[in-house]
């Protein structure tokens, strides 16, 4: 189990393949298991990491507030500890705004981006009560009862149906975050700025990804992100919500396969 140090912190990652660095950041309340598909997928022709958030997977718990560009540092001093000087980095949801925030705060470590089911513009007032709420709720009631309330936004209604060994997974998967973790992330969620002139600013390469169900950050933020970046491309996967990841992940593959193809390396 690959870890390194930073701030007395001990961070959790993967490694997979050869080739050019690619860096998987995952989403909220996941973990490097959410990429498990897309990391067997790309690492046949790239050198693959995912790294697990603080307080998610199985890297240590945040011991102080954290911010979206925090987790964003944390990214660039694995990439430090790896030796790496530029990747191309992926980053779903949570994960994509983490990526926005090495776009603004380390330009020169990113060569191209995969954005998937996220978008760029900060939480609504609304968004942020929720955050609020759901801040008490982890706290009051654990990640258990996060993840039951998460799960239905995650999965489209036709997969929970159809597939329950992979809905439990899911559910598995977020239940195993750490109150600490989920507060933490909540409230960097709550915070997070405002990406636009970020993404406008960018000059990498953009493949902006997004479950044609997904309700959390729907097609029309992708389309919005599209517009605003220079170099971007939009592919809207059939019959996946949120966590398209894990919901077609032979779609994902292929996409993803496709334009590190042509841009990554
Ligand atoms: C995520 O999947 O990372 C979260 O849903 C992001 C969010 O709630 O804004």
């Amino acid at each position: 189990m690959p870890t390194f140090k930073t701030n007395d912190i001990r961070i959790h990652f993967t490694h997979e393949g050869q080739g050019e660095p690619v860096m998987l950041i995952h989403g909220f309340p996941l973990s490097v298991d959410m990429w498990r598909p897309q990391r067997a997928a790309l690492s046949q022709r790239y050198n693959v990491y995912s790294i697990d958030l603080r307080g998610f997977g199985r890297s240590d718990p945040p011991t102080g507030a954290m911010s979206i560009d925090t987790y964003a540092d944390d990214v660039v001093a694995l990439l430090n500890a790896l030796g790496i000087g530029q990747a191309v980095v992926g980053g779903l949801s949570m994960g994509g705004y983490i990526t926005m925030a090495l776009l603004r705060r380390h330009p020169e470590r990113v060569k191209a981006v995969m954005l998937l089911d996220t978008k760029m513009t900060p939480d609504t007032a609304l968004g942020r009560q929720g955050r609020n709420e759901m801040i008490v709720q982890a706290r009051t009631e654990g990640p258990a009862s996060i993840a039951a309330a998460m799960l239905p936004k995650m999965l489209t209604p036709a997969t929970v149906q159809a597939n329950p060994a992979l809905t439990e997974h899911v559910r598995t998967l977020m239940a195993t975050a750490s109150v600490p973790g989920l507060i933490c992330a909540l409230e960097a969620l709550r915070e997070r700025p405002d990406s636009t002139m970020t993404l406008k600013n960018a000059r990498v390469p953009a493949l902006i990804v997004v479950g044609s169900a997904d309700t959390l950050t729907p097609a029309a933020e992708s389309g919005a992100m599209q517009e605003v970046m220079h170099n971007a491309f939009v592919i809207e996967i059939p019959g996946a919500a949120h966590l398209s990841t894990l919901e077609q992940p032979s779609l994902v593959d292929a996409a993803l396969l496709a334009f590190l193809d042509q841009h990554g390396c």
